[in-house]
């Protein structure tokens, strides 16, 4: 049942994993992209993205939570640790990608004369590696939180 558990929570951070690729890569993208029809093609994308990425995360939050109380670690601190990171990460991005992507996708579909210097000023931030940093930051100590159970 526990190893079961586990296989299940493992899915849902294949599906996380796969799914927020597609987001990650058009955060690069879009840098170098010039053609306002393909910029919004790769915004649209990662936008597509999000509903199966949402599944996945309550697929991975299931089977984590489930195979937590079978292996009876709820107890330790470890494991409290790895969802509230998970959680906090999750309320960076809304602090972070989701209004820079917001401005994005507003900025292109805006007639305003100002509007093309805005979206080179867009595209020229230091956001993607602001959420680089805490999205595979964030990953990785949850990944060895979740090895070594250190505490
Ligand atoms: C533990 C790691 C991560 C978690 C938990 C996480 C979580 C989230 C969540 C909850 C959203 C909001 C989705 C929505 O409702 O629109 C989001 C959006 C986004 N994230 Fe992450 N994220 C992680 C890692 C990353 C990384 C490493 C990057 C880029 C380098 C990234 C780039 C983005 C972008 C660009 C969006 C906006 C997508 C859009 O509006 O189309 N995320 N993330």
């Amino acid at each position: 049942m526990y190893r079961w558990l586990v296989f299940v929570h493992v899915v849902g951070v294949f599906g996380f994993l796969l799914t927020h690729g597609a987001s990650v890569l058009v955060t690069f993208t879009i840098r170098r992209e010039r053609n306002p029809e393909r910029l919004g093609a790769l915004l649209d994308l990662s936008a597509r993205s999000i509903t199966a990425f949402y599944v996945s995360i309550l697929v991975l939050l299931a089977g984590g939570i489930a195979a937590g109380f079978v292996g009876r670690w709820w107890g330790q601190a470890w494991i409290w640790t790895a969802l509230i990171l998970l959680v906090a990460t999750m309320g960076a991005m809304y602090a972070t990608a989701m209004p820079y992507f917001r401005r994005l996708r507003a900025t292109l579909s805006s007639t305003k004369p100002a509007a093309a210097t805005e979206l080179d000023g867009l595209q020229s931030s230091r956001v993607p590696e602001l959420l680089t940093v805490i999205g595979f930051g964030s990953l990785l100590v949850i990944l060895w939180l979740m090895m070594f159970k250190p505490f």
